[in-house]
């Protein structure tokens, strides 16, 4: 529309399909219906959905980007040895980014910088969360460029992680530090 009116909420059941979809268009992983469904329904998972409320009735509240993320007990993560722990704060927590996209028809316009931005700021507000991190395949240029933009920090190169149509590539790692890390 030419007057997009982008909101932020979480993901819900009405969103599955949708959801779905998008993940089925820009992702070349496919993911079971049970990782949809724990989405929708906020078991084990947070999520923020992107919407254009300036879209016509039926479409305003449409999923237009997502980002969806589980929390991981930073002693049980592969970054375990990059966390600065603090025993009289309780059990650390990271947040592990699962699954990230704007559809295309709305790029360039911040919405993914908004919302990796709720996601921290989510994550900043927890006492107990030491981080948010990600994976991301090598040569994805756009992500990349956003999570270091947004302060993340490379820590690592994984060689063969992602398998896709029998190919390997490499993944990075991105860590963004909260409270002390
Ligand atoms: N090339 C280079 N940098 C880019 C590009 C691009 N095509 N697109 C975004 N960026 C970077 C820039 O630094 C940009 O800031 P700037 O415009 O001020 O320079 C910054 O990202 C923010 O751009 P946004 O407008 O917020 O990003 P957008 O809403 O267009 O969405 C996204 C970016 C999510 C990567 C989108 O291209 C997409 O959905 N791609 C397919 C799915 C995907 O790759 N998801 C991430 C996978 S990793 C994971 O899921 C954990």
């Amino acid at each position: 529309s030419l007057c997009p009116s982008i909101h932020y909420r979480p993901i819900n059941p009405n969103d599955l399909d949708r959801l779905e979809q998008i993940h089925r268009d820009i992702f070349p992983i496919k993911y079971e219906s049970e990782f949809f469904q724990s989405v929708v329904n906020g078991v084990d998972i947070v999520s923020w959905a992107a919407v254009d409320r300036s879209r016509p009735d039926d479409h305003s509240d449409e999923l237009i980007g997502f980002v969806t993320a589980k929390f991981v007990l930073a002693k049980d993560s592969e970054i375990d040895d990059l966390i600065h722990y603090d025993s009289s704060k309780g059990e650390e927590t990271l947040i592990y980014i699962l699954t990230f996209g704007v559809v295309e028809t709305y790029r360039n316009r911040g919405i993914a910088m908004s919302l990796i931005s709720e996601v921290i700021k989510y994550a900043s507000g927890l006492s107990v969360c030491r981080g948010v991190y990600l994976h991301v395949i090598a040569h994805n240029n756009a992500a990349i460029c956003l999570y270091k933009r947004l302060m993340f920090r490379c820590v690592r190169r994984l060689h063969g992680f992602y398998l896709i149509n029998r190919h390997h590539f490499d993944a990075f790692l991105f860590v963004y530090f909260i409270n002390g890390s």
